[in-house]
């Protein structure tokens, strides 16, 4: 057997050779990756974590070449009591030029929260499913699209960068399958509206190679790959392989959650987003660049791990951090 002694010996066998491009020609070079640790990572959690604790998540987040971490939201305390301190977190943060600070907005209330703490760019979400949206946001799927409206009408007089989400994209934890279509509509409603980027949320993460690989294709019948980012959260392990698969079809933003936090409260059973360290481990022996340094990620992750008492959800970290910190 052979014994690989340092990790860094062990990436570099991983991302070797030029040749590699020719089996990974679909693949994009690079890719964007969207922290969202912070917010879909804590969201779930049922102990509040301390204000102070946050900031210095985030504040860490920002020293690993991450380049859009979305910090918190600013939703309705009794319907997510864990971001209730969503102004304290964000004005408490230190803010790098370089990166941006996405908070994620339900409504006119949450959007004038926002703009008193100094927002720059927002992230507005629907639902491809009517029961997903009823259970999340207490309105059907096109009173969700009518309220994002008049979230956008105000946060364009601001001048703020607006991304928008679609929830249950493949499957629904109350309505079951979700058909492409349903999805590719609101994607191109949420587009229309002005978002700058659609992130395709697998809530629940159902998605499988094939299904997700329809319901993108079904998309890009009308839209260009440069605004789609992919959201999978890692409930039934095929994160990675779903987003390898939108990679493939040319999709280059990928979001993700240190530690594989996270889940939503409103979707019964599923777990964590894939975890950050996992995808940047994934793309780096893949030869595609994220700028992220996988070892400050892996301290990182387990800084968040420790504070919320959980052994860490990626398996990457798992496996390298006590060779490289111990
Ligand atoms: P509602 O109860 O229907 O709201 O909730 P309402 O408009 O009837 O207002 C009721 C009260 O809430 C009023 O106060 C409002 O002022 C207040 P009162 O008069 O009773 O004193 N209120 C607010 N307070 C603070 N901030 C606000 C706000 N809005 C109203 N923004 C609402 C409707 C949309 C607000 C609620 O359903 C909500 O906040 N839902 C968000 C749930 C959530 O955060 N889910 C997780 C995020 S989505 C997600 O995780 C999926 C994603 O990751 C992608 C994926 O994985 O698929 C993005
Ligand atoms: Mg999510």
């Amino acid at each position: 057997m052979v014994r690989l002694s340092l990790p860094c010996s062990f990436l570099k066998i991983l991302g070797k050779g030029k040749e590699m491009r020719t089996w990974n020609k679909d693949m994009p070079t690079a890719v964007k990756i969207v922290e969202v640790g912070p917010r879909d990572g804590l969201q779930n959690e049922p102990v509040n974590l301390p204000t102070e604790v946050k900031i210095d998540f985030i504040n860490k987040l920002s020293e690993t070449g991450l380049r859009a971490i979305e910090v918190t939201s600013f939703v309705s305390p009794k319907w997510i009591p864990q971001m209730a301190d969503n102004t304290k977190v964000y004005t408490g943060i230190l803010k790098k030029d370089n990166i941006s600070y996405p908070v994620l907005v339900p409504n006119v209330v949450g959007l004038e929260s926002a703009l008193k703490a100094g927002v720059k760019e927002i992230a507005v979400f629907a639902s491809a499913s009517e029961s997903f949206s009823r259970k999340n946001t207490n309105c059907s799927a096109q009173e969700g699209i009518d309220r994002i409206k008049k979230i956008v009408d105000v946060a364009k007089k601001h001048n703020l960068k607006i991304r928008g989400y679609i929830s249950c994209v493949v499957g629904c934890p109350y309505d079951g399958f979700i058909k492409p279509l349903a999805v590719t509509k609101a994607v191109n409603a949420l587009l229309e509206l002005g978002c700058y980027e659609i992130s395709l949320g697998d809530t629940i993460g159902v998605g499988t190679k094939k299904t997700i690989y329809n319901m993108i294709q079904d998309i890009l019948n009308t839209t260009e790959p440069k605004n789609l980012a992919i959201h999978c959260h890692d409930t039934y392990g095929q994160a990675l392989t779903n987003i390898c698969t939108a990679l493939e079809l040319g999709v280059s933003v990928i979001d993700s959650s240190v530690s594989g936090l996270g889940g939503c409260p409103y979707a019964k059973g599923a777990t964590g987003n894939v975890a950050t360290e996992d995808l940047v481990y994934m793309l780096h022996g893949l030869e595609v660049n994220t700028g992220v340094d996988l070892k400050k990620l892996i301290a990182v992750g387990n800084f968040i791990s420790t504070a919320i008492n959980r052994p860490t959800a990626s398996k990457v970290n798992a496996a390298l951090y006590s060779r490289y910190f111990s």
